[in-house]
């Protein structure tokens, strides 16, 4: 497909796919050609959160949300995070009361980032269960291509973003009268071009943090696993040198199994990529996790090799939309495998479990990983 189809109409779908990592670079990075605001509300419907949130804006208001949002994510925020993540990542290692048999994705690489969004929020722990059936219904995919799974998928959805919508509506009422020190306080209390945010921005940028840190983080540390056991080789000789290894490991599993497959974008005028006449309106979908298994990209494309370099994958996009949260999800990896290995640097896969991907077209990652 991507060397004989680079750029492809899917007529079932009505969109464009782009294969190719040129072309995927091209639209991700070409903001004033193709727009992240992907709404297909007709007149007089109301936007759901996510459409009013960062990753589905353009420039200018993307710009001035960006740089107010940011502050919560530089690398000096970062420093402070360092030991509250390994705090997280013990407390579950000392929970594992059976090492005979783990499920990495259910007892750690679930639960992990889950609990560390919750902090950044400042919501209680106690909310997870619910945390969990919520993004896991924003991510899914219809089941199949009938009505039916696609009607049974948006009433699931719109239950969703109502009862996240609810949720985050409470917490920042309560968060007005008691501020913390947390993501919620900070936004209430910050000013953007001298107005504040709107209640509704707010949601829509909790929503976000729920949703693009979590599924996300998970499978990037359920993947490296995954990795780890297909490739023990390698294994080996991260665990000669950990601290040195690991950095490049993340950047590797980022590549080889990309966490977030695709994003889209709507062209703003006609346009033509990679020989494709695509018109204004049409969507065009970039399939980042083809984009870095590109032969013409990456020598030995198919390879997982860690000491690739350079290593310019678009896991976490490109541009202006690039991931905001990519150092911290790289601090958990790290931080998720380096107290691991301490505690058990040897494991292998169980036998009588299936290594199922979770079903979503959108991000990739396994259901279970039995170790
Ligand atoms: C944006 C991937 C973890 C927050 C993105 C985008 C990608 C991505 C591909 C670009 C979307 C686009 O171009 O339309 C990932 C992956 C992750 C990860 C692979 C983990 C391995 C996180 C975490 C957070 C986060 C931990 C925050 C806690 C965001 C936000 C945006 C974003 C807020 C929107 C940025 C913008 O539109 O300016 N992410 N993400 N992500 N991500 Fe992540």
């Amino acid at each position: 497909m991507r060397k004989d189809s680079p750029v492809r109409w899917d007529e079932k779908r009505g969109a464009w796919d782009a294969f190719d990592y040129q072309s995927v670079k091209n639209v991700l990075e070409n903001k004033d050609l193709f727009s992240s605001n992907r709404s297909r509300r007709r007149e007089g419907e109301q936007a759901s959160p996510i459409e009013l949130s960062l990753i589905s804006i353009d420039p200018p208001k993307h710009t001035q949300m960006r740089s107010l949002v940011n502050k919560a994510f530089t690398p000096r925020v970062m420093k402070d995070w360092g030991p509250r993540i390994e705090r997280i990542a013990n407390q579950l290692l000392d929970e594992m009361q059976d090492p005979s048999e783990i499920d990495l994705v259910k007892q750690y690489s679930y639960p992990l980032p889950v609990m560390v969004i919750a902090e950044i929020l400042g919501v209680p722990i106690k909310d997870q269960a619910k945390f969990k059936d919520w993004s896991d219904w924003v991510v899914a995919g219809p089941t199949d291509n009938s009505p039916e799974a696609i009607k049974r998928l948006e009433e699931n959805q719109q239950r969703t973003y109502y009862e996240l919508y609810v949720y985050f509506k409470e917490t920042i009422a309560m968060k007005r009268k008691q501020p913390g020190e947390d993501i919620i306080s900070v936004l209430i209390d910050a000013e953007m071009q001298g107005t504040m945010l709107s209640e509704d921005e707010i949601i829509g940028f909790c929503i976000l943090l729920l949703v693009a840190g979590n599924e996300t983080t998970t499978n990037l540390i359920s993947n490296a696993y995954y990795c780890f056991t297909e490739f023990p080789e390698i294994y080996e000789e991260i665990l000669k040198d950990p601290g040195g290894a690991l950095p490049l490991t993340i950047e590797e599993v980022l590549r080889y199994r990309s966490p977030v497959q695709s994003m889209s974008r709507v062209a703003k005028e006609d346009t033509v990529l990679n020989g494709a006449q695509i018109k204004a309106g049409n969507i065009v979908v970039a399939w980042m996790g083809s984009a870095n298994r590109d032969e013409q990209q990456f020598e030995n494309a198919h390879q997982f090799n860690i000491r690739r370099k350079p290593n310019p994958h678009l896991a976490f996009g490109k541009g202006i939309h690039f991931c905001l949260g990519a150092p911290l999800a790289r601090l958990e990896a790290e931080i998720a495998m380096a107290e691991w290995i301490k505690r058990y640097p040897r494991f292998e896969r169980s036998s009588g479990f299936s290594l199922e991907p979770i079903e979503s077209t959108f991000v990739y990652g396994l259901k279970e990983l039995k170790l």
